[in-house]
């Protein structure tokens, strides 16, 4: 028998795996990118999204708990492997591209979120999940906002980054 039988099964899998995700970029991810970028915009950008991530923790711990479970991560293999390119292309890159290479993992990760989001709130929809489908969609919003504003300052930094090695 496979381990993973119902909806409501993989729905808590899939919570797991996205709880592993938020937890990460909590504790280390978000920091680390911090640390890393130049752009003033972009950091400040990533400081408020921080603090949301934090919330977004919170609200998957308390979508488990809406039905009767406890928080479990699940490792989530996606992340690792978003993970895995951005330290390699780092290692490949001059310091001067590195905004543009964590803008690029910035969009990549906002849009792993959104879509195992949509996937969840789908599902919670379905079992009749009401409090899990609020709590999953005010993480839906925010990361769909975060996306639009890292494509913003990505189109403004990839022409500045244009402009400056065409007359270097
Ligand atoms: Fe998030
Ligand atoms: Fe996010």
């Amino acid at each position: 028998m496979p381990e993973i039988a119902s909806t409501r099964e993989l729905f808590l899998h899939e919570l797991g795996d996205i709880l592993y995700v938020e937890r990460a970029l909590a504790d280390k991810t978000l920091p680390t990118l911090i640390g890393e970028v130049q752009d003033a915009e972009f950091k400040k950008g990533l400081e408020k999204h921080l603090e949301e991530t934090r919330q977004h923790v919170k609200n998957v711990e308390q979508a488990f708990r809406s039905l009767d479970e406890k928080p479990k991560a699940e490792p989530c293999l996606g992340f690792e492997g978003l993970k895995k390119e951005h330290d390699k292309l780092m290692e490949e890159t001059s310091a001067s591209l590195v905004d543009l290479v964590d803008l690029g993992a910035a969009a990549r990760t906002e849009s792993y979120e959104i879509a195992a989001y949509e996937a969840l709130r789908r599902m919670a929809k379905a079992l009749g999940e009401d409090t899990a489908v609020e709590l999953l969609d005010e993480n839906l919003q925010q990361e769909k906002e975060a996306l639009r504003e890292v494509e913003k300052i990505a189109t403004r930094v990839s022409n500045e980054s244009a402009k400056e090695l065409a007359s270097a």
